[in-house]
């Protein structure tokens, strides 16, 4: 494994929780520098800030442009891109998008939706030297929300998938929506770091959507704990400005200009 940044996050499972967030922009991303182990750029980009129905309409340009964005604000980081919708059909098509993600932003890694199925593809990128990070559970590139794991063939599949990404070579994985137990069960069985959305405390570490966390997004799942109210914040600076405009409060009267 070169990537150090990589090994680190590796040799965190068993003694501290690994702590992540989506980032998309800039400013976001300074922030995080300093408190995350890494960062993602997510395809949640898509619903989250150009107000998509579904992360499939998100395009390689959107992630490119925004995960240089992400890096610039976080060149000390950990920072990963998911790979959109249709862009990892074949491992041919996925390394030459992969690659193009990596060149063109600096980022560390990339991060894929699917288990079994896409294992050879993960595999084929590792072996291209591209660090890759699973994604199982509920994947919202390919199916409406549902929590996974509830029964005896959810929970065999799921196990499956986490070994053969695993086996693959994935250095971490993320468990969305996956039921306490599984998620339990698939962070006891694989080596590789387990990080959770909704797939409750039992994961080797935790990752939000930011705009859910900070109260910016409008749409909070359940799981979501919301640490602030940015949405009020913005609205009630921005009734301040108008009201200032129209009274005639701002401008001030003087300003600094000479
Ligand atoms: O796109 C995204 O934000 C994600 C997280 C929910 C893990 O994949």
């Amino acid at each position: 494994m070169k990537n150090k940044k990589i090994k680190k996050i590796i040799l965190l499972k068993g003694k501290r929780k690994i702590v992540s967030l989506t980032s998309y922009t800039f400013p976001i991303s300074k922030i995080l520098n300093r408190y995350c182990d890494f960062i993602l750029v997510g395809d949640s980009v898509g619903t989250v800030h150009y107000g998509m129905k579904s992360t499939r309409e998100v395009t390689l340009d959107m992630m490119i442009a925004h995960s240089r964005s992400v890096k610039l604000g976080a060149k000390k980081n950990l920072v990963l891109v998911d790979m959109p919708y249709k862009t990892y059909q074949n491992k041919f098509d996925a390394y030459a998008n992969a690659n193009k993600i990596i060149k063109n932003t600096k980022c560390d890694g990339v991060k894929l939706e699917g288990g079994k199925k896409i294992s050879k593809i993960v595999s084929y990128l590792v072996k291209k030297n591209i660090p890759v990070m699973g994604h199982i559970g509920y994947l919202p590139q390919k199916s409406k929300f549902f929590i996974a794991g509830k029964n005896k063939t959810e929970k065999k599949k799921l196990l499956n998938d986490a070994k053969s990404l695993e086996k693959a070579g994935a250095f971490s994985m993320v468990l969305e929506c996956i039921t306490p137990q599984v998620a339990k069960e698939i962070t006891r069985t694989v080596k590789i770091p387990t990080i959770g959305i909704g797939s409750s405390k039992n994961c080797d570490g935790q990752i939000l959507v930011i705009d859910d966390m900070i109260g910016l997004s409008g749409f909070y799942p359940r799981f979501v704990k919301k640490y602030s109210n940015i949405q009020k914040i913005i609205e009630n600076s921005v009734k301040k400005y108008c009201s200032d405009v129209k009274n005639g409060k701002f401008p001030r009267a003087k300003n600094s200009y000479k």
